[in-house]
Formats: structure tokens, C-alpha cells, sequence
């Protein structure tokens, strides 16, 4: 098995696993703060991804969000998982959620899968190859103008400290595109950017495992992954743009304007 069948595999298994349990909520507990849910089928999601990566490839590190950095064995390969992506989503049986797996080399995504196990929408991409759903090349929209842009985002769970001006920024993109939508699961709008479905994303305070295999999906889509700023982002700066390119740097400039309209500038 090479890195991606294995990574399809293993979100197969978790997707299915995590369908059949859907409505079936028992008991929620609470991360740091009250809105940060996390359920059994979080962890026996990622107990099921991480048996079958590391049946294939026992010496790759893990970092998953369930159980943290769980093998460190100093490899030059990580395995980064969010084993459910939308866990309130879930927990209210609204059906948008995924499994997100992603493979990192030092510290470049190789290889990543998003998997919708709703739709059996499997979106996958390796690191010069392309990005794909259910094996058939996808490509990132070519919309020009962000006033035709359908675009994406979603709020911390802080978000009633208005981290990062996000209510700003909503606002001033809902103002300026065709309209900006709130899905609540990240590696689902990373995947959706890349199907060329929305135009643009933007989020603050993304997480390593929200991030890894998306970021890879929009650039082998031909799309663009930044910070705020439009420098090069990686899977461990929390603050992402994500874009067909195009509207990018008007989004850049938005995202500013959002920083003045705070200050009252
Ligand atoms: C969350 C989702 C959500 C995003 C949050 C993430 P989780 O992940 O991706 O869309 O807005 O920032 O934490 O907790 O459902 O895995
Ligand atoms: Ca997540
Ligand atoms: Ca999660």
C-alpha cells in the first residue's frame, strides 16, 4: 500500500464507523471551553484511523487531535489527523462533517485526504500529482471578481472575544462577495475550495489537524494557501486564506480593511 491508499482506507473506515453513529449521541464532554465538544466517536474515530496507518507504516509519527503527539519515534513522516472535523455539526445531527488525514515530510504535506462520509465524497491529493473526488481531477474555480465569489468561514471557539476582528471580517466579505457561508468543518471548505465550489476561505485559529490535508487539496488544485498577509503558510501558523487564486489578493485586502474598521481607522 502506498501513503494514500492507506490514508483512504483508514478515512473509510472512520467514515463509516462514524455514519452508523450519527443521531446516536450519548454523551458529550467539553474541551477548554463550553462550545468545544468532543464525543466517544471523536476518539474511537481516531483509535480506528491509527490502527490501520500503522499497520502499513508502524515507524511514522502521529500528531492527532484526540491523543496529541501519541508515537514520537523521529521519523521524518507524521501522520496529522482530525478524526471527526465538525464534531458539533455531529453531535446535532447536521450531516456536514469529515475524517481529515494529511502526511507531513519535514515540514511539506505530501499527501492528504478529506473524506465525507455522508456523501461518500473522497477527495485526496499527493504533493505534485494533482488533487482528486472519488478519482476524477478536480481544479479551483476561476472566478475573477469577489463580488461573484460564493466564499467560506468559520469562528474559533472563542469567538465571543471577537478574536482577530472575525466579526469584522464576516461582515465586510459578506458585503463584498455573492455571499459567505458558515459550514463548520474546515477541512470540508479547504476541500470545497479546491472542487472549485467555493471561491475563497478564510478562518483564524486553525488547528495542525484542521489544516494538513486541506492546504495540500487547494495548491495541487492550482490554488493558493497564505496567511493574512499572503506569506507562504504551513500547517502550523492557525491564521489561513485559502484561494483560487484569483480573488486573493483582494481578499488580503478585505481582511485589512477589517483591521481598520476595528480601530476605527
Ligand atoms: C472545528 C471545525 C470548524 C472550525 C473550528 C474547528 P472540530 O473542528 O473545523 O469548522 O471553525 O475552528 O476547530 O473541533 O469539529 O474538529
Ligand atoms: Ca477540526
Ligand atoms: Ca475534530
Amino acid at each position: 500500500m502506498d501513503y494514500l491508499q492507506s490514508a483512504e482506507l483508514a478515512a473509510r473506515e472512520a467514515g463509516k464507523y462514524i455514519l452508523s453513529n450519527l443521531g446516536k449521541v450519548k454523551q458529550v464532554s467539553f474541551k477548554s471551553q463550553q462550545s468545544n465538544l468532543v464525543t466517544e466517536v471523536d476518539k474511537k474515530s481516531e483509535e480506528i484511523i491509527i490502527e490501520t496507518l500503522q499497520k502499513d507504516f508502524p515507524d511514522f509519527d502521529i500528531l492527532a487531535e484526540e491523543s496529541g503527539a501519541s508515537s514520537t519515534k523521529n521519523s521524518e513522516f507524521m501522520w496529522v489527523i482530525d478524526p471527526l472535523d465538525g464534531t458539533t455539526n455531529f453531535t446535532h445531527g447536521l450531516p456536514i462533517f469529515s475524517v481529515s488525514i494529511g502526511l507531513i515530510k519535514g515540514n511539506e504535506v505530501i499527501a492528504g485526504v478529506v473524506y465525507d462520509p455522508t456523501r461518500d465524497q473522497l477527495f485526496s491529493a499527493e504533493k505534485g500529482k494533482g488533487a482528486f473526488l472519488n478519482g476524477k481531477r478536480i481544479s479551483v474555480s476561476k472566478t475573477k471578481d469577489i463580488k461573484k465569489s460564493l466564499l467560506v468561514t468559520g469562528f474559533p471557539y472563542n469567538v465571543e472575544e471577537n478574536p482577530d476582528f472575525c466579526f469584522e471580517r464576516f461582515v465586510i466579505m459578506t458585503q463584498n462577495s455573492r455571499a459567505v457561508r458558515r459550514l463548520g468543518s474546515a477541512a470540508l471548505d479547504f476541500a470545497y475550495v479546491a472542487a472549485g465550489i467555493f471561491d475563497g476561505f478564510w478562518e483564524v485559529k486553525l488547528n495542525p489537524w484542521d489544516i494538513a490535508a486541506g492546504l495540500l487539496l487547494v495548491n495541487e488544485a492550482g490554488g493558493k494557501v497564505t496567511n493574512f498577509k499572503g506569506e507562504d503558510s504551513d500547517i502550523f501558523n492557525p491564521q489561513i486564506l485559502a484561494s483560487n487564486g484569483q480573488i486573493h489578493n483582494k481578499m488580503i485586502e478585505l481582511l485589512e480593511l477589517a483591521e481598520q474598521i476595528h480601530f476605527n481607522l
